[in-house]
């Protein structure tokens, strides 16, 4: 475990350059991997932490992945897979990992994956997943914590109605459709960029997808996929996180190579809080007004897109902590307030009530030694220590390398403070390498 420590209170100013999508790589590279007629180069793929688990994987399952030439670039050879199984090693490190379920039934008719379980943001089924499966006629069991699946005579096009628009499930069946017979509609797809892009990538792999960033997606499957030459759009969440850096010190940030139409709901919120915002077809920047000490207060309600993304509610919280007056913030996708005690440690005045934290703005936060409990909920303790006065230590910062490209080299080129140090602390729940020395008796005492 790494620690980040960062000095408090400088004013962010400088420009940055967007990272590709982390929530969209990480299942194109699974896309990627439906190829069988040549390889698939992806460009502007983050490295991040995830996506090198998903990397991991994917060679675990003899799936060729080289990384490069150009700075961002992977390639994917689909080619033979080696294993229908799916390490646990792995997939418990990281939820998304499930989206190799689909990749194994569609190339090689089965799938042994683990169950991803619960995690810091509550439970998070894959129930939807496997109706989905089973509705395009594959046999699923569940085993020792894993799902099995099988489908001996390839998977058939069926007619799926999401229960919510999830944009795993969506992706999911997006890709094994693909290479079912027949059509496949989904009813209540989910509308994120994320999806769009996949499908995106698909279709110039040779699938035929119509519909996607709309409730209704239609997949016409085809005998095989090839390969092609795709750029990953640019993050979305890590871009407002970047803004959210600008505003909660007070400064500036432009990020290049942005799409601000990806942006609506979160640029709405910050200019509600009253930042301006200017933006290009290739760029968004934050600037704090002369006047404007702290941020006002706003309320948000997380949603799906083109609702207020889940992603941004603990970054957007952390800037709500000092401003002038109280904000509602309510989150009705996952448990995801874990943060919150770790925020109150920096001196924030939050409470949560069910599904809304309540947060009475104080003027200033103080450095704290904190723990980062999950990626986002990381960030928003990156973002409050970049505004808090003297020093904080985040914890557990691996959390937020899961979804932060180059963080400590993107802080410093807006001016911020930040060094990594080896981390020496136990996570909450874990167990200490060395817990067999305690029942180590001393020798003896000799006597002379
Ligand atoms: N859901 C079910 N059953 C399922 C699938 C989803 O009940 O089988 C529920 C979830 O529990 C949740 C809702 O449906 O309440 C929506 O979940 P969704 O499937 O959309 O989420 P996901 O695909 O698991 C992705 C992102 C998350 C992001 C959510 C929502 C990836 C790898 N992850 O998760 O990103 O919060 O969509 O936008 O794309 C993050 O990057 O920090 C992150 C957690």
């Amino acid at each position: 475990m790494t620690d980040l420590i960062v000095e408090g209170g400088v004013r962010l100013s400088g420009q940055l350059t967007a990272s590709g999508a982390k929530n969209s790589a990480l299942p194109a590279l699974v896309a990627a991997a439906l190829a069988d007629g040549g390889p698939v180069h992806l460009e502007h793929v983050p490295t991040d932490a995830d996506v090198a688990t998903m990397i991991q994987l994917l060679r675990s399952l003899g799936v060729r992945v080289e990384i490069g030439p150009e700075p961002g670039g992977v390639t994917v050879y689909g080619g033979e897979l080696r294993s229908t199984e799916a390490p646990y090693t792995l997939v418990r490190r990281m939820r998304a990992s499930f989206y190799v379920a689909g990749l194994l039934l569609a190339r090689a008719k089965e799938a042994t994956v683990p169950l991803p379980g619960g995690c810091a943001l509550g439970s998070r089924p894959v129930d939807y997943h496997l109706r989905g499966f089973e509705a395009m006629g594959a046999a699923i069991q569940i085993e020792g914590g894993s799902m099995r699946a099988l489908a001996p005579s390839g998977l058939a096009g069926a007619s799926i109605q999401l229960s919510r628009p999830s944009v795993g499930t969506t992706i999911q069946l997006m890709m094994t459709a693909s290479l079912a017979r027949g059509t496949t509609t989904l009813e209540n797809a989910a509308l994120e960029p994320e999806v769009v892009d996949v499908a995106s990538l698909l279709n110039l792999m040779g699938a035929r997808i119509r519909g996607a960033g709309t409730p209704i997606v239609r997949i016409e499957g085809v005998e095989g996929l090839h390969g092609c030459r795709y750029a990953i759009i640019p993050d979305r969440i890590e871009i407002a996180t970047w803004l959210v850096a600008g505003a909660i010190t007070g400064g500036e940030v432009a990020v290049h190579g942005a799409l601000a139409e990806h942006l609506h709901m979160p640029l709405a919120k910050l200019k509600e809080a009253g930042y301006l915002i200017c933006q290009t077809p290739d760029m968004v920047a934050l600037s704090t007004p002369p006047g404007l000490a702290r941020p006002h207060a706003v309320d948000l309600e997380t949603a799906p897109y083109p609702g207020f993304p889940t992603d941004l509610q603990q970054p957007f919280a952390a800037l709500l902590t000092i401003a002038d007056g109280t904000s509602m913030v309510r989150e009705t996708i996952f448990d995801r307030f874990r943060y919150v005690d770790e925020l109150r440690r920096m001196g924030a005045d939050v409470r949560v009530e069910r599904d809304t934290a309540i947060i009475r703005g104080v003027p200033r936060l103080t450095g704290a030694r904190v723990e980062a409990t999950d990626l986002r909920g990381g960030a928003a303790l990156l973002l409050a220590a970049l505004a808090a006065e003297g020093e904080t230590r985040i914890e557990n910062a691996e959390m937020i390398d899961r979804g932060y490209e180059a963080l400590e080299a993107k802080v410093a080129a807006l001016g911020g403070r930040i060094r990594r140090e080896p981390g020496t602390r136990v996570p909450d729940g874990g167990v200490a390498e060395d817990w067999r020395a305690v029942f180590e008796r001393p020798l003896p005492a000799r006597h002379s």
